[in-house]
């Protein structure tokens, strides 16, 4: 029997990685992980604990003593727990999207995270999002992808999701504070946002979700 695929899926914000993952995981039955969540889930332990996002150490140690679940739910959708406690909608706050590349900036906060990831796809079949997935967490993925689109539809996108969660926010704010983040997460010093070398790039701009699932999962069929 062939083995489980791992499929890393990288790529900036709003470029759609969430909403794809989570379809090509239910399409071939593999678990699907969610790794901004847990960066989010650290950001928000940070702040209810009011530790400084710039306190590296602090924030290495909370990371390696909070309890983070990733629990997937009938719709194919993933509750996220923060010990013990359903974090799901807290974690998308305004404030914690804010906030989440400079506490995802900090190397102890990624070893620690990484760490977890790594043992998470240990026995293969996931499809794992992020940003250091095909460079860091799973370099020997079955099939990589890097998911793009253009800045403005990458925005309006977001837009949209934030206004669907009941938050107000502008298309401006919207675009200035994933440009900001991208930014962050492009030249932070560990596993930063790049490109792998072996990536299959797929510029999401102008496609349905239905037709990047399509190319995935065609892709992963060749891979194997
Ligand atoms: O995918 P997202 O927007 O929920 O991710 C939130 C933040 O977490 C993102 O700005 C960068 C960080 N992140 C990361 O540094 N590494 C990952 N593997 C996933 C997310």
């Amino acid at each position: 029997m062939l083995r489980k695929p791992v499929i890393a899926i990288d790529g900036p914000a709003g470029a759609g990685k969430s909403t794809v993952a989570r379809m090509v995981a239910r399409r071939l039955g593999l678990l699907y992980v969610d790794t901004g969540a847990m960066y989010r889930a650290v950001t928000l332990a940070a702040l209810r604990a009011g530790i400084d996002v710039e306190d590296e150490g602090a924030l290495a140690a909370l990371a390696a003593d909070i309890r983070i679940e990733l629990v997937p739910a009938e719709d194919g959708a993933v509750r996220v727990y923060l010990d013990g406690e359903d974090v799901t909608a807290a974690i998308r706050s305004p404030e914690v999207s804010r906030h989440v590349s400079a506490v995802a900036r900090a190397a102890g906060v990624r070893e620690e995270l990484v760490r977890r990831q790594k043992s998470m796809a240990a026995a293969g079949g996931v499809v794992m999002e992020g940003r250091d997935i095909g460079t860091v967490v799973l370099p020997g993925a079955t099939a990589k992808f890097f998911l793009t689109a253009r800045e403005d539809v990458r925005a309006y996108r977001r837009y949209r999701e934030m206004r669907g969660r009941g938050y107000p926010a502008t298309l401006e704010e919207v675009c200035s504070e994933i440009r900001e983040r991208d930014r962050i997460d492009s030249s932070r010093e560990v596993g930063p946002l790049v490109c792998p070398p072996d990536a299959f790039i797929l510029d999401t701009t102008a496609m349905t979700p239905e037709e990047v699932v399509e190319a995935i999962v065609a892709r992963v069929g060749e891979a194997r």
